[in-house]
C-alpha cells in the first residue's frame, strides 16, 4: 500500500511538473551539436582560431574514453620548446570548450598558450567531447552511474597521470566550479597530488550547504533529483525536450526565471550579451542524474563526502552507516593553492568558502572579486586583467628552473 501511494505521489508530481506545460519550440541551437562528435573540439573551435591543437584519448579505470586537447601558442615566439603543462578542468554542464568561448585575448585557454604554457584541456565523461566507453553506450543506464566522486578519482586522476607521463613533469591544475570539487577531492589522495605542482581554483567549492541560487534551491525542495531517478532518467540533458520542459516548469513554480542564468549562478557582472547565442552552441553539456543527486545531498546535509546510498548500502560499500568524508586536511600543506571567489556567486557562497579554507592546512593565496558571479570566472570580458594575469604570475613565481 505504501509503495503504491509513493508511486502515485511520484506520478502525480511528475505529471504536474512535466505534463501540463506546452513546450515552447526550443531554440535551434538546443538541438544542435550533441551526441558523439564527428568533429573534435580542436577542429571545431581551437584550430580555426589559429592555435595548434592535438587530440588525445585516454581510458579511465572504469572504461570511459575521454578526450584531452593539447593547445600551444600561435606565436612563433614559443615554437621551440614547451612551457610547463597546465590542465584546465571545467565545471558542471560545461566541457573543455568553456575555456575558449571568448576572444583569444579574453579566454584563459588561449591566454595561457600565448604565455608559453603547454595547455591541456580536460573533458569529463558524458560531455559532448568525451562520450565513449569501452563497452557501454550512452543509452545504457550504467553509462550514467557516476557522480563527481568518479570524475575526481577516475577522470581527473587519469588526466593527471597521462599528462604527467607524456610531459615527464608535474603539472599545474586550473579548476572552475565542479572542477574545483573534483580537484579538492583528488588532492586528498597522495598518489594523485604528488603529480601536481600547484593549483588555481576559480569559484572554489567543497561545502555547499549555503548555496542561495533560487533555481537550485527550488530544485532541491522539489526533490527533482529523486524524482528524475525514480522516473528512470539517468542522463541529465537540458537540451533534451524534457530537460527544457523541466526548466520551464521549475520557473513556472515560482522562481523568477526571466534571467535564468542569474537564478542559477548569481548575478554575473561582465558577460558579453551579444555572444550568448554562441555560448549556447556549446553549453550546457549533459551530466548524470546521480551527480545532481550527489550535489543535492551536499546541499541538504552540509557534507563533503562520498555518495550517500542510504544506510544499508553504505554499510555494504563503505563498512559504515554514513559515507566517508573527503578530508581536506589531507591535502599536503606543501601544495601551493591560489583561489579566486566572487561576491555575487550564488553557488560558491562566502560562508561555504570560509568553511573550505578552515579545513585546509595551507593558506591559499586569495583573490576576491566583489562583482563576480559564478560564470564570470570563465566568461567575463575583463577576466584577463581581473583574474588570469594573476594566475599566470602565480604559476610563474613557482617555476624555479626554466628560462620560461
Ligand atoms: C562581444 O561579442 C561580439 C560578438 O561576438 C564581439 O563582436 C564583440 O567584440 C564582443 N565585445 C567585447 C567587449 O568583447
Amino acid at each position: 500500500m505504501a509503495r503504491w501511494l509513493a508511486a502515485l505521489a511520484v506520478t502525480s508530481i511528475v505529471s504536474l511538473v512535466l505534463g501540463d506545460f506546452v513546450i515552447e519550440s526550443s531554440p535551434e541551437n538546443f538541438d544542435g551539436m550533441l551526441r558523439s562528435p564527428d568533429v573534435s573540439l580542436c577542429e571545431h573551435l581551437i584550430l580555426p582560431a589559429g592555435y595548434p591543437c592535438s587530440e588525445h584519448t585516454i581510458q579511465t579505470k572504469d572504461g570511459y574514453l575521454l578526450a584531452l586537447q593539447r593547445v600551444t601558442s600561435s606565436s612563433s615566439r614559443y615554437a621551440g620548446g614547451r612551457g610547463p603543462p597546465v590542465l584546465l578542468q571545467h565545471g558542471l554542464f560545461m566541457a573543455g570548450d568553456a575555456w575558449f568561448l571568448n576572444t583569444p585575448e579574453q579566454s584563459l585557454g588561449y591566454i595561457l598558450a600565448d604565455h608559453g604554457f603547454d595547455v591541456w584541456v580536460g573533458n569529463v565523461r558524458g560531455t559532448h567531447w568525451s562520450y565513449g566507453h569501452i563497452s557501454l553506450s550512452e543509452k545504457d543506464k550504467d553509462f550514467w552511474d557516476w557522480s563527481w566522486e568518479e570524475l575526481a578519482l577516475y577522470d581527473l586522476a587519469e588526466m593527471i597521470n597521462y599528462i604527467n607521463s607524456i610531459t615527464n613533469s608535474k603539472l599545474f591544475v586550473v579548476g572552475h566550479s565542479q572542477g574545483t570539487i573534483m580537484s579538492l577531492a583528488a588532492f586528498t589522495q597522495p598518489e594523485i597530488v604528488e603529480k601536481v605542482e600547484a593549483a588555481a581554483l576559480l569559484s572554489p567549492i567543497s561545502y555547499l550547504d549555503h548555496v542561495y541560487a533560487p533555481f537550485v534551491l527550488r530544485m532541491v525542495s522539489m526533490h527533482i533529483d529523486q524524482m528524475i531517478l525514480a522516473m528512470g532518467i539517468h542522463q541529465l540533458n537540458f537540451r533534451s525536450d524534457w530537460g527544457v520542459s523541466l526548466m520551464d516548469s521549475i520557473c513556472y513554480s515560482g522562481v523568477n526565471c526571466n534571467d535564468l542564468l542569474t537564478s542559477i549562478t548569481g548575478k554575473n557582472c561582465c558577460f558579453n550579451n551579444s555572444r550568448v547565442d554562441f555560448y549556447l552552441q556549446y553549453e550546457p553539456h549533459p551530466s548524470a542524474s546521480k551527480n545532481l543527486r550527489h550535489l543535492f545531498q551536499m546541499i541538504r546535509q552540509g557534507t563533503f563526502s562520498k555518495y550517500d546510498y542510504g544506510i544499508l548500502k553504505n554499510l555494504r560499500l563503505y563498512g559504515q552507516l554514513k559515507p566517508p568524508e573527503f578530508d581536506l586536511s589531507r591535502i599536503p600543506k606543501s601544495l601551493p593553492l591560489w583561489m579566486a571567489y566572487g561576491g555575487n556567486d550564488a553557488l560558491a557562497d562566502l560562508t561555504d568558502f570560509q568553511h573550505t579554507l578552515k579545513e585546509l592546512q595551507s593558506t591559499p593565496e586569495l583573490l576576491y572579486l566583489e562583482d563576480y558571479g559564478h560564470v564570470d570566472f570563465i566568461l567575463s570580458i575583463n577576466a584577463k586583467q581581473d583574474i588570469y594575469d594573476h594566475i599566470i604570475s602565480f604559476f610563474k613565481s613557482l617555476e624555479k628552473h626554466s628560462s620560461f
